[in-house]
């Protein structure tokens, strides 16, 4: 059910959760001080309790309150990407952020995002915690149709159009060995060289080290088994994904990402295609995966490898 900024607000101020959109993705959303809807959220995705969220806010000054200290570069970083697809976590004054939010640990994830409705929101009801508008393990939402597939027609959404981005925001944080990457995204590590002086690191959690909890679940998932191996005959499967301006043997449905040199669009439509494969009940496709191993083309691939696990 399509909501007005207003209804928005309305709906969020008296504890109800509502799907906002963002650049990158949709958000599910409730305000950081009504915990049963942050408690909510969790049921209605089927989230596991250990996945943190990331506390979204419209300006530097909401942040302030709730933050220890401001690690080396992060005014750099804030004012480079802010808005923008950027999450950075920071250590915080534990007691003025609930434990839900954070999964227990001592710290908290902040995004300020690149919407001027989102914003408005923000700035009218407050911070918002807001995980991507999907199942948990299922392809993020980039526009409201996919809300109604996920949530049901009442769902309250506000309509924000397609999201430009397609991907979720890259999550840093600082360590000893400076900024890390602990969740890849529609920022690429070498978007940050030019600001930090360095490439950060691409982190990987495990259970051992799980820098970014979230990594350690499956995610993005169509219905369809995923099949990167090049080796593969995709006439075996007669089902491709793969690029507009790409040969493909004639037997085979293709459903196209974009073009192969434009890796913008190519994550624009990830999510999209997923579900698109799901509607068509598609149960299997071979994935062309002859694309370069950099850029943004990194995090497309870390998603597909995400999206293939079964
Ligand atoms: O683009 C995005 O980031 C979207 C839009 C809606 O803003 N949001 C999003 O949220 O992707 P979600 O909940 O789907 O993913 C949040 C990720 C999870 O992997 C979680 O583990 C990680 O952020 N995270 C949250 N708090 C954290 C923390 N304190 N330390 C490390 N990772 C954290
Ligand atoms: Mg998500």
């Amino acid at each position: 059910m399509k909501v007005d900024i207003d209804t928005a607000c309305k709906l969020l101020k008296k504890g109800d959760v509502v799907a906002i959109p963002t650049e990158t993705v949709y958000g599910l959303a409730a305000s950081l001080k009504m915990e049963e809807a942050i408690a909510k959220i969790f049921t209605l995705k089927n989230r596991p309790p250990k996945n943190p969220l990331i506390v979204h806010v419209a300006n530097l000054d909401q942040i302030e309150p709730y933050i220890l200290e401001k690690p080396n570069g992060f005014d750099l970083l804030a004012k480079s990407f802010w808005p923008g697809p950027l999450t950075i976590v920071l250590p915080i004054k534990t007691d003025l952020i609930p434990d839900i939010v954070r999964s227990g640990l001592k710290t908290c994830a902040f995004r300020i995002p690149d919407h001027p409705s989102t914003l408005e929101i923000i700035e009218n009801v407050g911070p918002l915690v807001m995980p991507s508008a999907n199942l948990s393990g299922r392809p993020s939402s980039t526009n409201c149709k996919h809300i109604e597939k996920d949530f049901g027609n009442n769902f309250p959404v506000f309509d924000g159009g397609t999201c430009r981005k397609g991907l979720e925001s890259t999550i840093m944080i600082y360590t000893s060995n400076g900024w890390e990457i602990i969740r890849q995204g529609a920022l690429t590590k070498e978007d940050f060289e030019p600001i930090l002086g360095y490439l950060p690191k691409i982190a990987i959690s495990n259970s051992k080290k799980p820098l970014c909890p979230g990594q350690l679940f499956r995610h993005y998932a169509p219905k369809a088994k995923l099949i990167l191996d090049s080796n593969v005959d995709p006439q075996k499967i007669g089902v491709i994904v793969g690029f507009s301006d790409r040969e493909y043997p004639k037997n085979c449905q293709v459903f196209a990402l974009g073009p192969k040199n434009d890796p913008e669009t190519v994550a624009k439509n990830l999510y999209f295609t997923f579900r698109t494969l799901d509607d068509e009940n598609i149960t299997s496709a071979w994935v062309d995966t002859d694309f370069p191993d950099l850029g943004l083309w990194k995090t497309i691939r870390e998603r597909l490898e995400k999206a293939k696990c079964l």
